[in-house]
């Protein structure tokens, strides 16, 4: 007996709904990761920063307040914020979960739930101090596992992508970066340990704490920018082509910088960072006239300006480093180099292109409010001049009346960074997806979004 083949347009309609399902299951990973790493930055990592910088102002002393508050503070925002960030934005570039392996999907879920525990664990550790002489060596390896399941999963899939290939340069610098986030991630396993055995508290001590912030600051965060800089800036600013030898040797110097300050030569590796940062600006062509209009549409367009004057941040942020081991006797010109670069540089950046991409990758929505995007961008440029101004004067007892400028200048950032976390949270949840009339992974190629 003859069996009657399917119709074409019912297996059509099957293979469609299963793009669809599988779409579906991509953008929730991806707004579980995002959402995640937004309730980080608001909660424990903002609101903590601000009530320490409140502490810090009505005392007039940055020694007053406890160093594992601070900690949990920029741990929160850092891991909590960013590594849940990149982490989300990793793993959708992975071609077994685009082709919708359960297995995979399992893993990255698995990494998911791990990270977040280990990230909100370290902080209750250190805010109140729960069981922290075991907690904390726990919180560490629950990130370190989670890193390692990321890890592996990217590593298998660059090694499938590229095959007989030659890696573009930006594949080497974000390589650089997860490198340098791994170490991270050793170092704070080791330092946590030592505190669990060693400490009365669950703080790093201040000269550990010192050299893990570096290995954070430029081991980490920055090659990782300069990484998705390379990959992205070309199309979205119009810039020239990047000049990729340079990029390399920005990378090369850095690294170099991070060597001599591990190795306590600080005074010197501070003149590396400022030459990488300098090296990497001409590599990216950043401020180079544009060859093609960019690409504004969905987000606001100021959206070149801000990605630009996040570059300017990190120049910032360099040269208060060299000036920081000339002049520094109160912690405040550190301090101001270390907020130019995760918010100047850092945030910035995130809230610019955050907005830019994520709407397209969780399941090609719109951006819910452009303007806000603005808002949110002002807000925080606002916030971070006025912090790292008046964090130099204040702290160095320069002009006394700079403290009373602080507690405003946090909160002027606290707003920029809730309107942006209300402007992703709005267009997750009350803009409609597109994912369903056409399968979102076959529309997002690259940075076609
Ligand atoms: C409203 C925004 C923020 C406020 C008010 C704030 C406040 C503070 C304060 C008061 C300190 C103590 C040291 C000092 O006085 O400079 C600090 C340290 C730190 N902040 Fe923030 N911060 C903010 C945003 C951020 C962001 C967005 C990041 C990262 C992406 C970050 C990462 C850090 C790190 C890594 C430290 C050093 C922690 C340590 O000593 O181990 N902060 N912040």
């Amino acid at each position: 007996m003859a069996t009657a083949l399917p119709h074409p347009e019912s297996s059509r309609a099957a293979h469609f709904e299963v793009l669809r399902s599988r779409d579906e299951g991509f953008a929730k990973l991806l707004m579980a990761f995002i959402s995640t790493g937004l309730v980080f930055m608001v909660f424990p990592g903002t609101f903590l920063g601000v009530w320490n910088l409140l502490q810090i102002s009505g005392r007039e002393s940055v020694a007053s307040i406890s160093p594992a508050w601070i900690q949990a503070h920029g741990h929160a925002q850092v891991f909590g914020w960013v590594g849940s960030f990149i982490m989300g934005i990793g793993f959708f570039s992975i071609p077994q979960l685009r082709a919708g392996v359960k297995a995979s999907f399992g893993r990255a879920w698995t990494c998911w739930a791990m990270w977040s525990a280990g990230a909100a664990l370290r902080w209750v550790t250190n805010v109140y101090r729960w069981e922290w002489r075991v907690m904390l060596p726990v919180s560490a390896v629950l990130e370190l596992a989670a890193f390692l399941i990321f890890f592996r999963s990217v590593s298998q899939h660059q090694r499938q992508e590229s095959g007989q290939k030659q890696l573009e340069p930006w594949i080497w610098v974000v390589i650089s970066a997860s490198i340098g986030f791994l170490l991270l991630l050793i170092l704070n396993l080791a330092g946590c340990f030592y505190v669990a055995f060693r400490e009365t508290t669950p703080a790093f001590t201040h000269v550990f704490d010192q050299r893990y912030l570096t290995l954070m600051a430029w081991g980490f965060l920055v090659p990782f920018v300069w990484g998705f800089s390379a990959k992205w800036m070309g199309v979205f600013l119009g810039l020239k082509p990047v000049r990729s030898r340079i990029l390399l040797s920005a990378v090369f110097v850095n690294l170099t910088g991070i060597a001599l300050a591990l190795a306590g030569v600080v005074s010197v590796g501070v003149w590396f960072f400022l030459g990488a940062s300098a090296l990497a600006i001409a590599a990216l062509r950043m401020f180079e006239p544009a060859i093609n209009e960019p690409k504004t549409r969905g987000v606001h367009r100021s959206f070149p300006f801000f990605i630009r004057f996040a570059y300017v941040w990190l120049v910032v942020a360099a040269g208060l480093g060299v000036a920081a081991v000339r002049w520094d006797h109160s912690g405040g010109i550190w301090g101001a180099s270390r907020h130019a670069l995760t918010v100047g540089f850092i945030s910035v950046m995130i809230v610019s292109v955050g907005q830019r991409i994520l709407p397209a990758f969780a399941g090609m929505r719109v951006l819910w409010k452009p303007r806000l995007m603005f808002t949110a961008l002002l807000l925080l440029t606002v916030g971070c001049t006025l912090r790292v101004g008046c964090e130099v004067l204040a702290y160095q007892e320069y002009v006394h009346s700079a403290w009373r400028v602080l507690p405003l200048s946090a909160l002027i950032e606290l707003a920029g960074l809730t309107a942006f976390a209300f402007n992703l949270a709005g267009t997750f949840v009350l803009q409609p997806s597109h994912a369903v009339n056409e399968p979102m992974i076959a529309r997002i190629s690259g940075v076609n979004v």
